[in-house]
């Protein structure tokens, strides 16, 4: 008797402890499967006498949704113990010691250059880049530096291949480049900062690489004073409102006039110290009006465009600020002296 089975299966499942993975696999194979013990007697639904069919149907659907609960609880038990296990093995002490975590510092330079560039972008300069490896071209004869010229002598050059490729020697190139690509169309307002390289012997105060910042606006009917104005806000911006500007006749090749930017002694004031070397004036950028042949040899015709230009010395502006007295800081790593700047830029933000 089939109904006979029913209760039997039934009796099976009240002694069936299912705990590994295999048991409870093998139990739904047993009985649960397409050849499984339950499915094997719904085949035989058939074959019951109609009267009993119903009551039949009825069992064994008990059987069967009994069968999937205990295969069901087996399953949840098992799950349940398995995470259980991993949050054991993966649980924190919290009571050990921490690993102490260095904190980072900003390098001091590239802070700078950053204040540097937003205060130009606030006032409309795009920051753009240029090649550190440089053609003649570019870094000397297009700022009206021929070849032979005595100029060329100031800045000792790493030449790479010739006399055409170098290292540049300052940032200037990229006022060339800028003007190329603005096919004397355009105004122009770019800062530069970047590398730039001399042969010189590193001391406290050379290094045969250091940063420039180069700045360049290319405009109608601009003079001295909109450079006056401009250097003005940027030095103000970095080293104190009360820092006033002042400009002392000076000579390149690229621009005319030519000037060399002091800023009053953000230190004595104006007293003399040991910063201003007692002069009460400290010198940070050269600068001046474009020279028509730069902007003529670029493109741009002098009688529509004038313009002015000016290059910082990154590194020498971070030793002002931060009473920095060896350049050597900058390019090494020794962690006490990064630290120091730490110190330092607390105290100013105190
Ligand atoms: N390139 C100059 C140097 O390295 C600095 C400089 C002077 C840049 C005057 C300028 C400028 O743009 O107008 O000595």
């Amino acid at each position: 008797m089939k109904q006979e089975e029913i209760k039997a299966i039934l009796d099976e499942l009240k002694r069936t402890k299912l705990q590994t993975e295999e048991e409870i696999q093998a139990f739904k194979a047993k009985y649960l499967g397409k050849k499984g013990k339950i499915s094997i007697l719904s085949s035989f639904m058939r074959e019951i006498d109609p009267k009993e069919r119903k009551s039949f149907g009825e069992e064994l659907n008990q059987l069967r949704s009994e069968a999937e609960e205990l295969y069901q609880s087996a399953l949840t038990k098992l799950e349940e113990a398995r995470l259980e296990e991993k949050l054991q093995k993966e649980s924190i002490d919290i009571t050990l010691p921490a690993t102490k975590i260095r904190q980072g510092a900003p390098n001091i330079l590239e802070k700078l250059i950053e204040e540097v560039e937003e205060v130009c972008m606030s006032m409309g300069y795009d920051v753009v880049d240029g090649p550190e490896i440089e053609e003649d071209k570019y870094n000397f004869e297009m700022l009206n530096i021929p070849k032979g010229h005595p100029a060329r002598d100031a800045q000792d050059t790493f030449y790479i291949e010739g006399e055409e490729i170098l290292l540049r020697s300052q940032t200037s190139p990229v006022q060339v480049r800028t003007m190329l690509k603005g096919k004397g169309e355009v105004p122009i307002r770019v800062i530069c900062p970047g590398k730039t390289y001399r042969r010189d012997d590193d001391d406290a105060t050379h290094s045969h690489q250091f940063m420039q910042i180069e700045g360049l606006l290319v405009d109608r009917n601009i003079s001295l004073s909109d450079l006056k104005g401009t250097i003005d806000v940027i030095v103000k911006k970095l080293f104190g409102e009360d820092v006033e500007t002042r400009f002392r006749p000076s000579y390149y090749q690229f621009t005319e006039p030519s000037v060399e930017v002091d800023i009053s002694c953000f230190n004595c004031k104006g007293k003399g110290c040991s910063i201003c070397k007692k002069t009460g004036w400290i010198t940070i950028a050269g600068a001046g009006v474009v020279h028509p042949n730069v902007l003529r040899m670029s493109g741009y015709d002098p009688k529509i465009w004038s313009g002015f230009a000016f290059g910082f010395g990154a590194e020498r502006m971070a030793m002002l600020k931060y009473d920095i007295q060896d350049l050597r800081v900058f390019y090494n790593t020794d962690l006490r002296e990064l630290k120091r700047f730490d110190r330092k830029e607390k105290e100013e933000n105190d």
